[in-house]
Parts: C-alpha cells; sequence; structure tokens
C-alpha cells in the first residue's frame, strides 16, 4: 500500500553578530546593517498535502499560535497558493517548536521560509532561491524571512532582506541564554529612537578581525537594540556582563531580544560557562554552513 508522502523540514535559528539600525524611512521601517547567521537551533516543520483545499497548522506546544492571524507558516503557504495562480491541494503544517518565540532568534521567519521551500516542491513550483520573485515573496512575510532562503551567514541591508552571502567559517561556539522575555520588535525599533542617521560599520571587516583575535570584537560589534532593551529588562544587560564573566571571548543580545549569546573557544568552555546559569535556559549551539 502506498503511503501518504509527507517533507519533514528544518528551520534553524539565528542570531545577529552586530545589528545596526541606521536610519528611520518614510514607509515606517528602518534601514539596518547586520550579519545573520544560521544556527543549529531548529523548529522541525512536517507537511503533507490534503485532499481538499484547506491551510492547517497544527503547533502542539503552542495551541494558540494555530488559529492566530500572525502565524507566518499560514500566511507563508496562503501567499505561495496565490503566486501558483491555479488550484493545488491544501496542506496540513505541523509546527514543532524549539526555538522561543519572540527572542530574537528567526524562529517564526525561518518556519515561513521552509514552508515555502517545502510548500513549492509539493505544488511543483520552479522558484529559483536566488531569484527576485523569491526574495520578493519572502519579504512580504518579514524583513528577516529571506536570510533563511539562503542560510548560511549574509550580511543583511535594507530593512534586512537585501542579502550578500559571507563566506567566512566561524570557529566559535555558542551559549545562548534564553530568558523567557518577551520583546515585541516594533517597539524595540521604535525605542532606539533613531531620529538622524548612524553611519554603517564595515561588519565583514570586523569579523575577520574578530576571527583571528576574537577580543577584537567587543570593540566593534555593536546591537543598537541593547541600550533600550537592557534599559527596561535590567536583567539582560547583568546576563551579558555574566557570560562576559564566565569566559565568553564576545557577547551580544541576538536581533531585538531577548537571547543572549556568548561565544567560545570550544564546546567544554560553552558547557562550563553554561553551568553559572542555574535558573536561565541555555543552549550549546554552532554555526550552520549555507544550504
Ligand atoms: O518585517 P517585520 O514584519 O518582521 O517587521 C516587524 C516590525 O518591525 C515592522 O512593522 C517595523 O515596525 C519594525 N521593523 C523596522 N525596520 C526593519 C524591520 C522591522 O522598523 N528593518
Amino acid at each position: 500500500m502506498e503511503s501518504d508522502p509527507f517533507l519533514l523540514l528544518d528551520a534553524p535559528a539565528k542570531i545577529n553578530l552586530g545589528l545596526e539600525v541606521l536610519r528611520r524611512r518614510p514607509d515606517g521601517y528602518h534601514d539596518i546593517n547586520t550579519l545573520f547567521a544560521a544556527i543549529d537551533l531548529f523548529d522541525r516543520i512536517t507537511l503533507r498535502p490534503r485532499k481538499d483545499s484547506a491551510i492547517l497548522c497544527t503547533v502542539p506546544s503552542h495551541p494558540r499560535l494555530e488559529t492566530d492571524p500572525a502565524n507566518l507558516c499560514v500566511r507563508a503557504a496562503n501567499l505561495l497558493r496565490e503566486r501558483a495562480g491555479r488550484d493545488v491541494e491544501g496542506l496540513d503544517i505541523r509546527l514543532e517548536k524549539h526555538i522561543p518565540i519572540g527572542a530574537g532568534l528567526g524562529g517564526g521567519s525561518s518556519d515561513a521560509a521552509a514552508v515555502l521551500r517545502g510548500a513549492a516542491r509539493l505544488w511543483g513550483m520552479d522558484l529559483q532561491a536566488k531569484s527576485g520573485e523569491w526574495t520578493e515573496l519572502a519579504s512580504r512575510l518579514g524583513s528577516d524571512v529571506p536570510f533563511f532562503l539562503l542560510g548560511g551567514m549574509a550580511l543583511g541591508t535594507s530593512r534586512g532582506e537585501v542579502l550578500a552571502p559571507v563566506d567566512l567559517s566561524l570557529p566559535f561556539h555558542l551559549l545562548l541564554l534564553l530568558p523567557g522575555i518577551h520583546v515585541a520588535t516594533p517597539w524595540a525599533y521604535k525605542s532606539v529612537g533613531r531620529t538622524g542617521e548612524r553611519p554603517a560599520s564595515d561588519l565583514i571587516a570586523s569579523l575577520r578581525n574578530g576571527i583571528a583575535d576574537p577580543s577584537m570584537l567587543r570593540g566593534s560589534l555593536v546591537n543598537d537594540f541593547e541600550a533600550p532593551v537592557f534599559a527596561a529588562h535590567p536583567l539582560l544587560g547583568e546576563l551579558k556582563e555574566r557570560l562576559y564573566r564566565a569566559g565568553a571571548l564576545y557577547a551580544s543580545m541576538s536581533g531585538s531580544g531577548s537571547t543572549l549569546f556568548g561565544l567560545f573557544h570550544d564546546r567544554k568552555e560553552a558547557l562550563h560557562a553554561a553551568s553559572a546559569f542555574k535558573n536561565i535556559r541555555s543552549v550549546v549551539a554552532r554555526f550552520l554552513p549555507a544550504v
């Protein structure tokens, strides 16, 4: 007997290495300058074609997400179906969340990118990963979604959707601290309070120097969200300091928070540092190569 076809997809998280909010734009977004880096913490998505045309999502750990209009998996599938311009079968999307929500790790954006890629395969759509059409579609779902079609590491500019792959391998191990504080991205952008313009720095040069001498990263990579987010949640600033005290070569918040990460030379050091954070969820991770 033939079993039902299904697709299993891994949707990785990302961190930002440097995040500069350059200016506020007339469309309400901000131009940014950031390095996105995919890491090996994954949501798992199963896609199954349905006999009818419904697009349904189940999220066992977060049932409220299932019918939330902000559920990017459902929005991604609907957007792609519109683009197909013909009748395609419906989809059952099962989302197993491991990446915390509202944590600056891009989980929802990554889920959306995975659904776009997977549904395109099931529906026999030929959207090339690097074509402008694909990026345009992804950026309609969110500024971070195009990065997840690329993976690996990339310099993100404009509102984050203009991407240049960065071919550097980062020899570090990561310790992520996930303090369970939800930071709303629109609030964080507003709180940066960018009225004028901030110069963009050469993040790739900083990273290259940092690979040779990680102590240099501390002075050269900045996340502009830290000041306002730490002011609202002092625990996060304290955790960053504690990462340094625990031996991190470089520590920062990712995205608009609340995740903090530290870079370490090896896994043993990262695990040892984790033992200093008893009441905070922590994850040891690595950077992922491009897909
Ligand atoms: O693109 P996305 O839907 O993820 O953005 C959510 C919100 O974050 C936007 O509505 C905007 O307020 C803010 N944002 C911004 N500049 C960016 C990205 C997001 O101001 N580059």
